[in-house]
């Protein structure tokens, strides 16, 4: 048996299409090792979203590059977005790797490899039918499943390279899904997520998310659901109606808003305005009572002022926040908005960011603080890693939290907590 590494970078839908690359070669002759030293296959699967992402995995590609030397027979890879975006560079920039291969092409990967020292080769075609849905991963053990039920893009958001590297958007048939999320139950896992790109915009055969999460809610062994990321213009009046219905949809949301000025949301052609998004946290806050709510953040986009920047912050004081993953723009070469002058420097854009981090930090402790002396439902995890005889688990609303072990807890355990002190990203609890 040949032996394959594969490191992971970027967003949960990177992590769960390793798994997907782990099962398609675990059945086609390839073992698993967490040694890029002794592998016959090095694979990295790589993010493309911003430059930085890009930066950091050329430099790692150096490191394995050298480790590989003396090696002739060890293939050298790269998988995911990146590989799409940047193949002609790479293969230039970097002639000791072997194979590179784009998001719609690990089904033939184990053909491709074929033998050790192999012809090095790239196929970054995009299949706008490939979903995988008949492709078992093997996943991580633990509580919490993670479920790719869409695959691609179509919205073209003008910053965003996704749709270029992901291509267009598909969806899995609602019966493969299920089969995924009934084996998940009977494997142990107690929680589901959802993934997908515009994940909302779910659709295949007349089931639409809404239904999905419906039908899902009905699964036996399944205690939470919760899916990732939604597109707010996808959030139909059916799907709020669906999650306000279904007791397992847990009551938070990643919700990206990108910017809270009008004019930097038309300019991103993000397909709706300010005023349209918070009657949508309106409308969620009524059928999701309590429910918890993060975004994501773009600073310094072209065009914008300190005037749009500062109804960036005022939005995301009005929404509350729970919590926010914050970026500073960056130009990707073949996006609308890469033909546009950047027009904030890199170094006020570091100020913006600096200072909607600051809020935010401000608020999610804020937020977590008025729970101290409160009960929250944990779904333990297993042991926390910075404390020694604590045990970790996330909450309904996906706070991290950490708790004593002892009592006979273990992991996929649900267990009602204290919490006695909160900072702005963990809950500390006593049981
Ligand atoms: N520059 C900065 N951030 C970006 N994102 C997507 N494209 C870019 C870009 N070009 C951010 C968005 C998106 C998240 C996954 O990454 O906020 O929601
Ligand atoms: Fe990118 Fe916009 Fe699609 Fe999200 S919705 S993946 S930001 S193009």
């Amino acid at each position: 048996m040949r032996s394959v590494y594969i490191e992971t970078y970027g967003c949960q839908m990177n992590i769960a299409d390793t798994e997907l690359l782990f099962g398609h070669l675990g059945r086609n002759g390839y073992q698993r090792t967490a040694d890029p030293q002794s592998a016959d296959v090095i694979l990295l699967n790589t993010c493309a979203i911003r430059e930085h992402a890009e930066e950091r995995i050329i430099g790692r590609l150096g490191d394995l590059v050298r480790m590989k030397n003396g090696r002739p027979d060890v293939q050298l890879g790269i998988a995911g977005c990146m590989a799409q975006h940047v193949r002609d560079k790479l293969m230039d920039r970097l002639p000791f790797v072997d194979f590179v291969v784009g998001p719609d092409a690990y089904r033939r990967l184990p053909e491709l490899l074929g033998e050790p020292g192999g012809d090095p080769f790239v196929d970054v075609r995009l299949d706008k039918a490939e979903t995988y849905a008949d492709i078992a991963p093997r996943r991580e053990a633990g509580v919490r499943g993670w479920i790719t039920i869409m695959r691609g893009c179509d919205k073209f958001c003008t910053f965003c390279i996704v749709p270029f590297v992901r291509g267009r958007e598909r969806s899995l048939p609602a019966t493969a899904i299920f089969d995924q999320v009934r084996q998940l139950a009977a494997d142990g896992y107690r929680e589901v997520v959802y993934l997908g790109q515009t994940v909302n915009a779910y659709r295949h055969d007349g089931v639409d998310f809404a239904e999905l999460l419906r039908r899902t809610n009905s699964i036996d062994g399944i205690e939470r659901i919760r899916f990732t990321s939604p597109h707010p213009s996808d959030m139909s009046a059916a799907v709020i109606e669906a999650m306000g219905q279904c007791d397992k949809v847990c009551p938070q949301l990643h919700l990206p808003v990108q910017s809270g000025s009008n004019r930097v949301l038309a300019s991103m052609e993000r397909g709706y305005s300010v005023e349209q998004y918070v009657d949508l946290v309106d409308r969620l806050r009524k059928a999701k009572p309590g429910i918890a709510l993060s975004t994501d953040i773009i600073v310094g986009f072209p065009g914008e002022e300190e005037s749009d920047f500062e109804a960036t912050l005022s939005l995301m004081r009005q929404v509350g926040y729970d919590s926010a993953f914050m970026f500073k723009y960056s130009q990707r070469e073949g996006t609308k908005a890469a033909k546009w002058d950047e027009t904030v420097g890199d170094e006020e854009k570091s100020r913006r960011l600096q200072a909607v981090i600051a809020q935010q930090e401000e608020q999610s402790a804020a937020i977590n603080r008025k729970l101290i002396g409160s009960t929250v439902e944990v779904l333990v995890e297993g042991p926390a890693r910075r404390r020694d005889g604590w045990l970790v688990g996330k909450t309904l609303h996906f706070k991290t939290a950490v708790l004593p072990a002892g009592g006979g807890i273990a992991p996929g355990a649900v267990v009602d907590v204290r919490v006695s002190e909160a900072t702005a990203h963990t809950l500390v609890a006593s049981a």
